[in-house]
């Protein structure tokens, strides 16, 4: 989930890896599944991690019919508390979104929940904070009358919001960009152009990463210091420990193959 600021990392909701998680969508960094051990195998190793880091994790089971439903980012936005359930331009991934906003309101109750509807659509994929800013995608996923809709929530919060036009070749703004802490962001060359974020307030960096790592740009950065970065991405990992930060490695070839990204994985309560 990237929608959180680091000190709001202290209990993600995820979703198990179901039996037909090699049925999921792969149209982007992925060419689809093809071995559920290994998925369910980093799935465990993902959440260990934050267990391991104190973040408390609740698992919502899997759904066979759904077979994207471990990337739960995508259901829902959850911005200090504030809940907007988006309408997803998927169609095979509209029917994920009742048990994750169950789970949320079972968490999160006395919070107000706000529904988007269609035409509207947005993917939670397409957000990103750095601090309090935020950034959305403009993606084949998320769409302006979206995006009007995310604005009025910020409006309301108080934050500004930056859109982002996500090349034809990307799924999802969090595809390719994170917030490894409050005042970094990682993206790559080549997807995006370097004006793509604007000038960055309170000394905020953008780290600029070649374009054959641009998978590794998603990562998920905890409240310790610690920054989980997928297996493979050495450039992404060396720019990080140059920060003091410190690197968990994780395989993330299968959830990869379904053109998933640690982000994706949860949400933050
Ligand atoms: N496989 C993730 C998605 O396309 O939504």
């Amino acid at each position: 989930m990237a929608t959180a600021r680091l000190d709001q990392k202290r209990h993600a909701l995820v979703r198990a890896v179901p039996n037909s998680f090699t049925d999921a969508l792969a149209n982007f960094f992925g060419s689809g599944p093809s071995d559920l051990g290994m998925a369910r195998l980093a799935h465990k190793k993902y959440c260990s991690i934050l267990e391991d880091n104190g973040v408390k994790v609740t698992v919502i089971p899997a759904d066979d019919d759904y077979p994207d439903c471990i990337f739960v980012e995508d259901q829902a936005v959850i911005i200090d508390g504030h809940v907007l359930l988006p309408a997803l331009m998927a169609p095979s991934r509209r029917g994920e979104q009742q048990v994750v906003a169950d789970a949320i309101i079972e968490e999160l109750s006395g919070h107000k929940v706000c529904k988007m509807y269609h035409p509207a659509v947005m993917d939670g994929g397409d957000l990103l904070r750095f601090g309090d800013l935020f950034f959305v995608g403009r993606s084949t996923r998320t769409n302006d009358a979206g995006i009007t809709e995310l604005r009025d929530l910020l409006d309301h919060l108080g934050y500004e919001l930056r859109t982002v036009d996500i090349p034809d070749n990307a799924l999802h703004l969090t595809s390719l960009a994170s917030t490894p802490t409050d005042t970094t962001l990682l993206a790559p060359l080549g997807y995006l152009d370097e004006s793509a974020f604007g000038e960055l307030p309170n000394g905020g960096e953008i780290i600029w990463i070649p374009e054959e790592e641009a998978y590794g740009c998603n990562t998920l950065g905890l409240p310790n210091g610690k920054v989980l970065v997928a297996d493979g991405y050495p450039t992404v990992a060396a720019e990080l420990e140059s920060r003091g930060l410190e690197v968990v490695i994780i395989d993330m070839e299968q959830i990869r193959a379904a053109d998933g990204s640690l982000t994706c994985l949860s949400l933050f309560l």
